[in-house]
């Protein structure tokens, strides 16, 4: 098979949810339907257990089986399809931010009872910063739950989507009794826990066919057929550039766990989505379609069990074809380096890919080359753009626990942070270190680690940060100034770039207004997209 119809084959997206929607529910029946799993359950086990929240190591072992499935590939109509496992655990919010800067595509999972919930609107909000296409999925339709006309308010207000609904669910709860498939118009009759079967989907050109009195009743007959007319009068027709775009975004609804509505959503998905997407350099953009290979590390994963201290970074293919034990440009070291082990991590067998193509995620056994985004190339020197730190939420003074090991220590912390587990600050007064994590559970892990990787102690020191933020001014007088104004409040990141340290919402919006030509962002990118409203 060519180059270009390997990258056609392709389709590369993750789920996005708040915990609890049905994220592991979904990605389960997609992988049923694609084969990739016989059986149910597979998938779930691998999941962190909510009630572990505390204890970080018991985590950490979950999170090192979960790596087995950090890309999960099946086949369906033709395409081979890579679901990006992203942890809804709120602690490793980060590593789901930087698992997003690899996709082509999301669908976010919306819990019909629960409605649009925080750390949803926190995974949105960054895919809408990269204007990925989104499709939405309304899950658990066999409860009780919200108005499907207040649920997509609140999914245009909340998450600042321009929804359209492409399947209405008729009754809801105990008196669910399918969706009306809008974009095919079929009526799917639903069946609890039972695979969609041909009889249970039937055609209907129009809906005032008395047929659909039979099927769902008189009530509920009469009620599909305001709504259908309402939403026929309320949405424009669906339209798969703006979709591309980033601009519209299709709504299904449905019930995971019955595997029911989950088909029409795979099935449009496969007909919508986007293939692998060019993506772009602080040098140039590459498209995926260019012969030469390219790729970026997104995440690094360590292995905390001490007999097995291996790191796999994950690398997605961005162009061209990566090939095993073939030497490749490490830009960042200016190196070459080669892999002779480079693994694929198909929903739980690891295997060894000789070659894989653009949309391909590869796992590379790391000793320490790598960093967070790191380009690997030909030889082109190619810097990609979208891999962001983006802002954390807790922070704490972080002090040397035994003076002894001072060079350990600062090895420690260095590392820990080119794996992406927390950022490090250091502030201008008095050069005190800050660690800032999105997590609480992060301050653990680093603590447990320096000391047993790196035989080297930590302590943390309270502080009070409502949020970090970069800061950039046109007029180098401007930001002169407000450095000496607000120096209490300055440090620089591991990049040595101007970081604002807020200590509440009310002082990040005073300085912005005391300091209008001072530009804030939530990301090290300083893209116009991330900076603070
Ligand atoms: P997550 O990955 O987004 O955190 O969610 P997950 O799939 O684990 O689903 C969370 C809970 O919601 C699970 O129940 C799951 O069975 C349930 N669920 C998923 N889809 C549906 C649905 O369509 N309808 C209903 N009624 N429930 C659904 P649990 O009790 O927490 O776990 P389990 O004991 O069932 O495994």
């Amino acid at each position: 098979m060519s180059l270009l119809q390997e990258i056609e084959k392709r389709k590369t997206f993750g789920i996005i949810s708040h915990p609890d929607a049905g994220k592991t529910t979904l990605t389960e029946k997609l992988l049923l339907f694609g084969g990739a799993i016989q059986v149910a359950g597979a998938v779930k086990s691998n999941k962190i257990k909510k009630h572990a929240t505390s204890d970080f190591m018991e985590i950490e072992k979950q999170r090192g089986i979960s790596v087995a499935t950090s890309v999960m590939a099946f086949n369906y109509r033709e395409k081979q399809i890579n679901i990006l496992d992203t942890p809804g655990h709120k602690d490793f919010a980060e590593d789901t931010y930087r698992t997003l800067t690899a996709v082509d595509s999301a669908i976010v999972v919306i819990d019909v009872a629960k409605g649009v919930e925080e750390q949803t609107e926190k995974l949105v909000g960054v895919c809408k910063t990269r204007n990925t296409p989104m499709i939405v999925f309304i899950n658990k339709l066999d409860r009780e739950g919200k108005d499907g006309f207040d649920l997509l308010d609140e999914v245009e207000q909340k998450l600042k989507m321009k929804a359209i609904p492409l399947s209405w669910p008729v009754g809801m709860g105990s008196d669910f009794k399918g969706v009306y498939n809008l974009y095919e118009k079929k009526l799917v009759l639903f069946m609890p826990h039972s695979k969609q079967a041909s009889e249970d989907v039937i055609e209907i050109e129009d809906l005032s066919d008395p047929i659909l009195e039979e099927k769902v009743g008189e009530r509920l007959a009469g009620e599909l057929r305001d709504e259908v007319q309402m939403i026929e009068e309320v949405y424009p027709p669906f339209d798969r550039q703006a979709y591309l775009d980033g601009q519209l975004n299709p709504v299904f609804f449905g019930s995971a766990v019955n595997n029911f509505g989950v088909k029409e959503l795979l099935d449009c998905f496969v007909d919508i989505a986007p293939g692998p997407l060019a993506r772009i350099t602080e040098e140039r953009t590459v498209e995926a379609s260019e012969p030469v290979f390219s790729g970026f590390i997104f995440k690094i994963h360590a292995n905390m069990d001490p007999k097995h201290r291996d790191r796999i970074a994950f690398l997605r293919v961005c162009s061209g074809i990566f090939k095993r034990n073939t030497n490749y440009l490490h830009v960042r070291q200016n190196k070459k380096i080669k892999f002779s082990n480079p693994t694929a991590f198909m929903a739980s067998k690891k295997t060894i890919v000789d070659e894989s193509y653009p949309g391909d995620i590869v796992g590379l056994y790391d000793t320490g080359n790598f960093k967070i985004g790191d380009g690997l190339t030909e030889g082109e020197k190619l810097h990609f753009k979208g891999i962001p730190s983006f802002s954390p939420e807790q922070f704490r003074y972080i002090e040397n626990g035994d003076p002894m090991k001072t060079k350990q220590l600062n090895k420690g912390i260095r590392q820990l942070m080119e794996e992406g587990v927390a950022q490090l600050f250091i502030k201008e007064d008095t050069g005190r270190k800050i660690v800032g994590t999105v997590g609480a559970l992060q301050f653990d892990v680093i603590q447990y680690r320096l000391e047993h990787e790196y035989g080297a102690k930590c302590l943390y020191d309270p502080l009070n940060i409502h949020r970090a933020c970069w800061i950039d001014a046109e007029d180098a007088t401007e930001m002169k100034d407000f450095v000496s104004r607000r120096k209490g409040n300055i440090a620089k990141d591991i990049e040595g770039n101007l970081v604002f340290l807020a200590e509440s919402r009310w002082m990040l919006q005073s300085a912005r207004e005391n300091h209008p030509a001072i530009k804030f962002y939530f990301s090290s990118e300083m893209n116009d997209e991330e900076q603070v409203q």
